[in-house]
């Protein structure tokens, strides 16, 4: 019989216990599931989440997949110990919840809604904003997310260009790629989204120079990862006028320090880490298929490139 160790925290298993079960009868996988583990040496796949149980996978020599919770996978991915095949998680559920933050705040600041919702002088002021197709937005990272955002995005009618790792060609979209590709992704920028993950390749992308190349008073929308950007060099492009706001659900410490200036910026918008989040109806069904895909030799979904970190 199948073993499935739950090792993604004992606090989310009452959430999945049941979308889990319901989602193996349905793929017709028979198997022991349980928050426990009494033999590593016994257990076929980890369902995982950072801050769980296991630090070492050593033990679980039989294991044939870790099947993570997150889309991210930084705090995995590194460890030393997990010789076992890594799949991230890739939910609709996840992804229509990040496509609906990052829509919501790109309109935000299209329109200009501010000015309207809080006027406390009550300033009659005509100005209409551009239409979408006046506006161009840069999405950092066509992944899982990047792509599903870029692509609602699209259909607004704003004018969208995207940034890889690889070179992509995708209908509706003006692609760069690598790092001669990320100047001209940027330059003109009037809305920038950032959906890369955290490897050593991302870090600070956004920075001095780079922000420097997006058209003055642009708008960052970060629900990728903290580290993407350089902290003081977005406060000075804040201070300065070079951005006009920066919306961020993602930071370099979580949660956000009590006196991070971030705080108390006028021109900042704080969200704690809530653009997207794992559902687990969805997400157990994403987990079974793959552990029944497993069972039926067929090739792993998601699986995480070592190498590259994500
Ligand atoms: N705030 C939240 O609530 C929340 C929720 C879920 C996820 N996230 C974040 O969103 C990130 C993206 O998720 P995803 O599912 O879309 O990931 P994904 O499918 O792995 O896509 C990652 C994208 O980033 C690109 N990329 C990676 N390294 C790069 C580099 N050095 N230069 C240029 N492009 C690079 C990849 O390029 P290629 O296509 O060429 O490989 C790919 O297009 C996650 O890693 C996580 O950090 C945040």
């Amino acid at each position: 019989m199948i073993q499935i160790y739950f090792a993604a925290g004992a606090a989310r298993w009452p959430a999945y216990a049941l979308p889990l079960r319901a989602a193996l009868h349905d793929a017709g996988v028979t198997a022991v599931l349980s928050p426990f583990c009494a033999d590593p040496a016994l257990v076929d796949y980890i369902i995982f989440a950072p801050g769980g149980e296991i630090e070492d996978f050593t033990p679980f020599t039989r294991c044939k997949a870790v099947l993570n919770l997150w889309a991210g996978v930084e705090k995995i991915v590194g460890n030393p110990t997990l010789a076992q095949p890594l799949c991230r998680m890739v939910d609709p559920a996840l992804t229509q919840g990040m496509v609906e933050w990052v829509l919501g705040h790109a309109l935000r600041h299209h329109l200009g809604m501010d000015r309207h919702i809080v006027n406390p002088d009550h300033i009659w002021d005509p100005t209409c904003p551009p239409v979408a197709w006046e506006r161009p937005v840069t999405v950092l990272g066509l992944g899982a997310l990047g792509l599903a955002c870029a692509a609602a995005l699209r259909a607004v009618g704003f004018p969208l260009t995207g940034w890889s790792r690889g070179e992509k060609q995708i209908e509706g979209l003006v692609t760069h790629h690598g790092a001669q590709g990320l100047a001209k992704a940027l330059t003109g920028a009037a809305i920038v989204v950032l959906l890369l993950p955290k490897t050593a390749a991302t870090e600070n992308i956004l920075n001095r120079e780079t922000l420097a190349l997006l058209a003055p008073g642009a708008a960052i929308l970060n629900p990728g990862r903290g580290h993407l950007i350089e902290d003081d060099a977005l406060l000075d492009a804040l201070n300065n006028g070079q951005i006009g706001h920066a919306t961020l659900d993602v930071f370099r410490e979580e949660p956000l320090p009590q006196d991070h200036p971030f705080w108390a910026h006028p021109r900042v918008t704080v969200t704690p880490h809530v653009a997207a989040e794992t559902r687990p109806a969805s997400a157990s069904r994403v987990v079974v298929e793959n552990i029944a895909r497993a069972e039926a030799g067929a090739p792993l979904l998601h699986l995480v490139d070592r190498a590259r970190g994500y």
